[in-house]
């Protein structure tokens, strides 16, 4: 069995193909503190890829409230509860991935969801960590926390759903590390739909395939970004190529977010897939479970973001300032004066964001159009 290296857990892990990284991997940065849970990016995704005869309750992009909701129904925490919880010794990973739980000879570790499980997409949205009592107020420490955290398919580095099918419908794109089900060749195995750790392929039982997340990859060949963060209302998204050969440039808004700030972490790195959705941890939620789900490095990332003014973080502020700044996938980014600039592919400027806002004063009587303003700012 081949050994393949896994930067995210400090150490190779089991992976039954060897394959070189793509020329390019898309990757993406969440910032979990901004999500509202409109759903927005939800809807965009349903309307324009899955809303034919199967689809019904298939969610490629779906956010659900920590800790307890989850789609399908218990997706991480089933697989926690077999799996038990990650281990960690430093930044290596000292427990099993799901490549390794049964050993190198069999499938990746996993479960398969029942039809009652996708039936409630939202159960446990807004619900908080504990009972709030009659009387209780926020103080300055939430004692009890929630947080939205927005999901779609990690186009793993790994992926267990490519080393799972036995028919090898599921493959991994050279071109940009996209993950996708061959439709022609997949026989309704479902092995894809119990490996992955994240349950983001779906059967689809009218057209007996499984479907899963396409990346968008038709907007991401004119380098655009995915529907998911074009439309995305709280700008709480960026989509682009991560560096995966050679080291992480430093004009790479994704490579110095995630690789050389480390301000972004992945979603639970101790299954081992390689996930390439990068989260910016919420500051108001414990470590020790944030921990469990984003790996370790959780509370230097807090510490960082509490800090973005800080002088030195300058740049790091500017590359966040263009989330949700354009539908270009910015592929160089700088700070120029007062402004973020970001580049496209074709080194188009696409994005120019202020660090400031500016602000305008109105006069109160609109002499034009004869009316009075209420707000003059
Ligand atoms: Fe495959 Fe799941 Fe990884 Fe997506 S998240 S590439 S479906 S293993
Ligand atoms: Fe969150 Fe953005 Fe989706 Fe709204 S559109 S739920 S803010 S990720
Ligand atoms: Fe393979 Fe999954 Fe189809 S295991 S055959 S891609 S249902």
């Amino acid at each position: 069995m081949p050994q393949r290296p896994n930067w995210q857990i400090n150490r190779p892990i089991e992976y039954p193909y060897e394959a070189p990284p793509p020329a390019r991997q898309v990757a993406y940065v969440f910032d979990v503190n901004k999500c509202i849970a409109c759903q927005t990016c939800t809807i965009a995704c349903k309307t324009a890829w899955t809303s034919g005869k199967g689809q019904e309750t298939t969610f490629f992009n779906n956010v659900e409230s920590k800790p307890y909701g989850g789609y399908p129904l218990a997706w991480d925490s089933r697989l926690l509860d077999e799996v038990g919880p990650a281990r960690w010794k430093d930044r290596n990973l000292v427990s099993l991935t799901i490549f390794e739980t049964d050993g190198p000879k069999n499938p990746p570790h996993g479960w398969r969801p029942t039809f009652e499980d996708y039936s409630s997409p939202n159960l446990g949205e807004d619900d908080l960590s504990g009972p709030v009592e009659r009387g209780e107020e926020i103080g300055p420490t939430h004692p009890h926390w929630m947080f939205y955290l927005a999901r779609i398919c990690n186009h793993c580095d790994n992926p267990a759903c490519v080393a799972a099918c036995p028919r090898k419908a599921v493959y991994k794109r050279d071109e940009d590390g996209i993950v996708l089900v061959d439709q022609e060749r997949c026989r309704g195995y479902r092995e894809c739909v119990r490996a992955c750790p994240y349950k983001k392929v779906f059967f689809n039982t009218i057209a007996r395939a499984s479907e899963k997340c396409i990346g968008c990859f038709p907007r991401v060949e004119q380098g655009e970004v995915a529907l998911c963060v074009e439309s995305c209302i709280g700008k709480i998204r960026m989509h682009g190529f991560r560096t995966t050969v050679g080291a992480p440039r430093e004009d790479n808004p994704l490579d110095y977010i995630v690789r050389i700030r480390q301000l972004a972490l992945p979603l639970y790195p101790q299954f081992g897939t390689g996930p390439n959705v990068f989260y910016v941890p919420p500051v108001h939620v414990p470590d020790g479970f944030l921990e469990q789900v984003f790996g370790p490095g959780v509370e230097e990332a807090k510490d960082l973001y509490r800090n973005l003014r800080a002088p030195e973080n300058r740049k790091l502020l500017g590359a966040l300032l263009l989330f949700g700044a354009t539908n270009r996938i910015i592929d160089r980014f700088d700070v120029q004066g007062d402004e973020a600039v970001g580049w496209d592919l074709t080194g188009t400027e696409v994005a120019r964001v202020p660090f400031t806002e500016p602000s305008y004063v109105r006069a109160p009587f609109e002499k034009d159009l004869g009316v009075y303003r209420l707000n003059t700012t």
